[in-house]
């Protein structure tokens, strides 16, 4: 089947410009791994949208198609691992940053990044999740060791993206008073549908301000924009609390002191989903299948195609889209 071709958004560089469309690809021009698999359905994460623009810290080489997260069935897998027509995750490791990712109709890879899709999850519900799920996840595992409910609200920033919504609606179906942080009052109710007991304009917690701490009005934090939002967020935990950094989307920058740490014993926990051991990946994919299921899933997602991926990828960039971007690759 080496010589059958299929769809995939390649993007090409042309002049220090980058430009992404719809092309054809054969099976054969896929790298040579031993897992090949059939996608269904795909989603659009922070880091696609830095690879379709040209990040090189991202992507380092060109013609390339995107997509951190596919899932899909088993076209064949000489590791033995996987059988035929299985359905099987694949997230992070190095898809789509350089390897071909999930914005194409297959992709080849080790063995070794796949996951069973869990009983108890459809491969749509899979994609909703994806890479900002299994973040979510991790941020929720480390929440959970750390901190009760009874402990106070968690403040949750950039409440309103992938990473953000999924937070909220899991802390809160975990029984968590939630305070969404977020840049848009437009998305007030969507925020409080999932769970969120109340709402946070962004633009507070961006304030200048040099005191080394601030009201301890938090018990923990999760965190996916750093700079000034997670500074504050740092500085406005209680005692004991626990803050966990996601991302970046604002800055990659912190300013503090360490008297957050050393006058408060508050805990700054990182989260890196995509060196996350493997072990640790099927736990929170099972929870994700289960207990952890957000109870609004349908509000959680939009559902597009490869024509519309190109759009969807700029507002992403323009921090416009909500909740969370489901590529349906069979559409
Ligand atoms: N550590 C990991 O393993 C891991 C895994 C996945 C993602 N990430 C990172 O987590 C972050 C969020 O990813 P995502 O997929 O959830 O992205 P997303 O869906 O685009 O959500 C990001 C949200 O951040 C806020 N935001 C956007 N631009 C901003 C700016 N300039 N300043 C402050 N806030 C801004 C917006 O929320 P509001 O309008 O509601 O404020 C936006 O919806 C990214 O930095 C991504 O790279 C890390």
């Amino acid at each position: 089947m080496g010589d059958m071709t299929f769809k995939s958004y390649v993007v090409e560089e042309q002049e220090d410009q980058f430009e992404g469309s719809v092309k054809k690809k054969a099976i054969e021009d896929l790298p040579q791994n031993e897992l090949l698999v059939k996608v269904h359905y795909s989603s659009l994460n922070y880091k696609d949208a830095l690879s379709a623009t040209g990040n090189k810290g991202v992507t380092k080489s060109y013609p390339h198609t995107p997509g951190i997260d596919a899932v899909g069935t088993v076209v064949h897998d000489f590791s033995g691992k996987f059988q035929e027509h299985e359905a099987v995750i694949v997230t992070s490791y190095d898809l789509g940053m350089n390897t071909p990712g999930g914005f194409g109709q297959y992709i080849r890879v080790p063995a070794s990044w796949a996951v069973r899709l869990p009983d108890g999850m459809t491969m749509q519900e899979a994609m909703v999740f994806g890479t900002a799920g299994l973040t979510a996840g991790l941020a929720l595992l480390k929440i959970t060791e750390a901190l009760r409910p009874e402990d106070g609200r968690i403040a949750v920033s950039g409440a309103s993206g992938g990473v953000g919504s999924l937070s909220v609606a899991m802390l809160a179906k975990l029984g968590y008073s939630v305070a969404a942080v977020s840049s848009k009052e437009e998305e007030r109710e969507f925020l409080l549908t999932l769970g969120a007991c109340e709402f946070l304009p962004r633009k507070d917690f961006e304030k200048e301000s040099s005191s080394p701490l601030l009201k301890g009005e938090f018990a923990g934090a999760v965190d996916t924009v750093g700079g000034a939002v997670l500074s504050t967020l740092i500085r406005s935990v209680k005692p004991m609390g626990t803050v966990v950094s996601c991302g970046n989307a604002s800055s990659p920058k912190l300013e503090l002191t360490v008297y957050p740490f050393i006058l408060r014993g508050i805990s700054l926990v990182g989260i890196d989903s995509q060196h996350c051991p493997m072990d640790t990946r099927e736990t929170v994919w099972d929870r994700l299948a289960y207990q952890w299921k957000p109870d609004v899933f349908e509000t959680l997602y939009n559902e597009i195609t490869l024509d519309e991926l190109g759009n969807a990828i700029d507002l992403m960039l323009e921090g416009k889209l909500k909740g969370r971007t489901v590529l349906n690759l069979e559409a």
